[in-house]
């Protein structure tokens, strides 16, 4: 199987800081993938290199056929985002900014598509509120919208749930698994790793740049091993590398 994301030695160094360390990992289509790692560890720095906002400094990354140093405008225009503790625009209304996402994206149904995300993710009493007077957990349900809204076959997303309930929890969690179950291929960074054990199919654990494991939860349940307890004895081991 071809893989939808495809690093190579992926590096990026700010001054004295390699925030990733010559990374390389595949992730294939269909899998619902988390990459996990304590603060500081380059999960957000990763995402940006893997949705072309920063160029990575050495090494290299295709994403769904782009190259994510030479065609980043075209990676962009095919993927979902939602970057970290990102928002959408304090002066528009909900609606206003998905159809300024409708209009980039070149969505033909654009107020059809709106009106179903509006009713499933239960917000739709806001859709004439200005996003600055919207709640943390009412914004995250606007991002996750226009990340979705043109249906793309990959979407990168950093901390997907940290702002919602219990309820909204569990919607968007079926959400992103019959997501990818239509084929599609999810990426995203968590710190909730029962989350992550519940519906990925596959992660990745950095630890200060480097990549320490590349598994599934499956394996580890055939260990007996859950992931927070797996998660730590592997950090605390190379903390005392
Ligand atoms: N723009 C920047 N300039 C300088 N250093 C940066 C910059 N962005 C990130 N870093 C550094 O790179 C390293 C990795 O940061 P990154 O934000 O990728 O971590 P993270 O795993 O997403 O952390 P968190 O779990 O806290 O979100 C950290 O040491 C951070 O201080
Ligand atoms: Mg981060």
């Amino acid at each position: 199987m071809t893989p939808i994301i495809q690093t190579t030695t992926i590096t990026k160094q700010y001054g004295d800081v390699i925030a990733v360390n010559a990374i390389t990992f595949s992730v294939d289509q269909g899998s619902l993938f988390g990459l996990l790692g304590p603060n500081g560890s380059g999960k957000t720095t990763m995402i940006k290199m893997l949705t072309g906002q920063i160029r990575p400094t050495s090494g290299s990354a295709v994403v769904i056929g782009h190259d994510v140093i030479t065609d980043p405008i075209g990676l962009r225009r095919d993927v979902g985002i939602i970057p970290e503790q990102e928002t959408p625009p304090s002066f528009l209304t909900a609606i206003e900014y998905l159809d300024l996402v409708g209009d980039l994206r070149q969505i033909p149904d654009l107020r059809g598509q709106a009106d179903w995300w509006f009713d499933f993710l239960d917000f739709g009493d806001k859709r004439n509120v200005l996003c600055k007077d919207l709640s943390r957990g009412t914004r995250q349900k606007l991002m996750l919208t226009q990340a979705f809204i043109h249906r793309p076959s990959l979407a990168l997303i950093d901390e997907p749930l940290i702002n919602f309930d219990p309820i909204m929890q569990r919607k968007v969690k079926d959400f992103l698994v019959s997501y990818v179950r239509q084929g599609n291929t999810i990426f995203i960074s968590t710190h909730i790793l029962a989350i992550a054990e519940e519906i990925c199919s596959g992660f990745a654990i950095l630890h200060k740049g480097s990549l320490l494991h590349l598994g599934t939860p499956r394996e580890l349940t055939e260990q007996g091993l859950s992931l927070d307890e797996f998660f730590l004895s592997l950090v605390r081991r190379d903390s005392d590398a």
